[in-house]
């Protein structure tokens, strides 16, 4: 019987906050024996992420790389996830020029958020990722990349959002009504490590997920019956925020993200931008997607507070 390689796999920023719960997928049973080697990749190798989980039958790896050295640094590589947060784009760049010099065949780009290339309006960080994508795809224009887009950070449930459950106010622009995805940080990693098992081929250009798609609506009475008090919800016409909100100057997405709750535009299901759940976890036979109620369960209807920037 002829013999399956295994492909070996890097993770760029496997450091950071994502991509410790990439690499701790991949390092996962359920995942670690579909590659032969997995490999870390930062700038600092003394600071690299000590798993605990066990290798047994997977090569775990640390490469320390920078800008002068990142061809040499990607050899023989099958599969790169990036994970490098926004203030490494210029990093990114010169990530970009090496490709062209390794075997690497599928290319994962730091997306992992709210799928930015479906809106009609610009912003800084997104318009970095966007000119990241296109260079890719000039530079390697046989390499497979995929493009992976899970909404909102479930844990960040929060003011950030509209969603002061500690006040017992929501705000919702546009309808309270449409579904809005969520997803845990750790389901995003085992996401991607269940795309890089997949044959190249049927790997999608563009993957949606949601642990879970809820509506602001739905969401307050999900705290409401988990002990958070009575949230009322207050409703803001969307054309006029987006409006107000598109032509300041705002450097953080927060107030996009409120009216593309509103508009469909993070509502990763089938009516909306489409969902590929299905595909990374059958059935839920890989795991059990954490949920609004799971968290609502978590934080007896009390979850974030508060949130800082990196919920894209
Ligand atoms: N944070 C979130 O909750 C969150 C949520 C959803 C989506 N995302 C997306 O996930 C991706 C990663 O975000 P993150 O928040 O996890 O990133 P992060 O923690 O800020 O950074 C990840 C890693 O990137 C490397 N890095 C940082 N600055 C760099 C630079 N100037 N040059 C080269 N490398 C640099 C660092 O690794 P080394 O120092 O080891 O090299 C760092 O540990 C982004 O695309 C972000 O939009 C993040």
């Amino acid at each position: 019987m002829a013999s399956i390689t295994r492909p070996v796999v890097a993770i760029a920023g496997a450091t950071g906050h994502l991509g410790k719960h990439v690499t701790t997928a991949f390092l996962s049973s359920t995942f670690q024996d579909k590659f032969s080697e997995i490999i870390l990749l930062s700038r600092n190798e003394s600071c690299l992420f000590q798993p605990s989980s066990s290798q047994a039958g997977v090569k775990l790896s640390t490469r320390r790389y920078n800008e002068d050295n990142l061809e040499e640094a990607l050899q023989d590589i099958q599969i790169l996830v990036n994970t490098v947060g926004l203030a490494g784009h210029d990093f990114g760049t010169k990530l970009v020029d090496a490709l062209p010099g390794t075997n690497i065949r599928v290319y994962f780009p730091s997306e992992f958020g709210v799928d930015h290339y479906a809106h009609d309006f610009a912003h800084p960080e997104w318009q970095q990722k966007k000119k990241h994508f296109a260079s890719v795809q000039r530079v390697v224009p046989h390499m497979k990349i995929c493009r992976v887009f899970s909404g909102l950070v479930l844990k960040d449930m929060g003011p950030a959002f509209g969603l002061d459950t500690q006040n017992g106010k929501y705000t919702s622009v546009g309808s309270f009504r449409t579904p809005v995805s969520f997803t845990s940080v750790v389901d995003v990693g085992r996401t991607v490590a269940s795309l890089a098992t997949l044959p190249a081929e049927k790997i999608p250009d563009v993957v949606h997920v949601g642990g879970d798609s809820r509506s602001v609506a739905g969401i307050a009475g999900i705290m409401e019956s988990a002990g958070a008090g009575r949230i009322d919800i207050d409703c803001l016409p969307c054309e006029r925020y987006k409006k107000e909100n598109i032509a300041g100057t705002l450097s953080r997405p927060e107030s996009y993200v409120w009216f593309l709750m509103g508009d469909g535009g993070i509502a990763h299901t089938a009516a909306f931008l489409g969902n590929d759940n299905e595909l990374v976890n059958p059935g839920q036979r890989l795991w059990r997607w954490k949920t609004v109620e799971d968290l609502a369960e978590e934080t007896s209807g009390q979850p974030a507070k508060d949130v800082g920037p990196g919920h894209k």
